[in-house]
């Protein structure tokens, strides 16, 4: 009898990076850097323990639609990404089903000690992190800076404590830590916890967040916000 297989993608934790020989951190740090003052005037929401930052701002503004070089080649970066994941998980990003309905980009700057709790960007479809500056020395504190990602199901069910269940073969497998590197864009699914450890540094730890929603997920968002970048088939097709 002929034995019939199929391939069904429930929670893959697939993670896709794309870099480039084109260096564009410099010229973001100093974006950031410059735009800082003005965001921080905003209405501050908390988001994974920092309130003080311009993370805390993350819905009123979108990095993707400032109008520079850099972040035009980020958006370039961000859209090959997507296709990338869509063509890993077995989909197609011309379908209708796949169609971006929005992406929403901000930026964080952590100082010295500093860090963000562990958090995950649920609803969202798929999540990116861009590294734009941090402490390279090799002397720097172990785990400084790092981001460190939970495997799924895990924090739920033993809070990363071996005395809280039976020992389980994953258990040396629970997480995975980061070194940032900076001009590395790293997509991931958003429902992926993570956190970043406290930074130690005297250049601030700058990095750049985006989600992206999806047409299947028939979210209930205005896309037509600030905070959102809606890009056109145009500019998909040609990254
Ligand atoms: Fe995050």
């Amino acid at each position: 009898m002929e034995l019939r297989t199929e391939e069904i993608n429930l929670w893959p934790t697939r993670i896709i990076t794309v870099e480039a020989d084109q260096d564009i951190t410099k010229g973001l740090a100093k974006i950031i850097m410059n735009k800082e003052k003005e965001i921080l005037k905003g209405q501050a929401i908390e988001v994974a323990g920092n309130s003080k930052g311009i993370t805390a701002h993350w819905l009123e503004y979108n990095v993707l639609n400032w109008d520079y070089p850099e972040c035009r080649e980020l958006r370039r970066r961000v859209l090959k990404g997507f296709k990338e994941y869509c063509k890993s998980v077995g989909e197609d990003y011309r379908s209708p089903e796949f169609r971006i309905s929005g992406i929403s980009c901000w930026a964080n700057i952590l100082r010295n000690g500093e860090g963000l709790l562990i958090h995950h960007h649920d609803p969202a479809w798929i999540s990116a992190h861009f590294q734009v500056q941090c402490n390279q020395n090799p002397d720097k504190p172990e785990g400084s800076g790092e981001t460190v990602y939970y495997r799924p199901g895990f924090i739920d069910r033993s809070h990363g404590d071996r005395q809280a269940g039976s020992v389980s073969l994953w258990d040396e497998d629970w997480k995975i830590n980061k070194d940032p590197k900076p001009g590395r864009l790293a997509f991931f699914p958003s429902y992926l916890r993570h956190e970043v450890r406290p930074y130690i540094g005297e250049i601030a730890r700058i990095s750049i967040a985006l989600d992206v929603y999806v047409a299947k997920q028939k979210a209930l968002i205005n896309f037509a916000a600030e905070r959102w970048w809606v890009p056109d088939m145009e500019e998909l097709e040609k990254a």
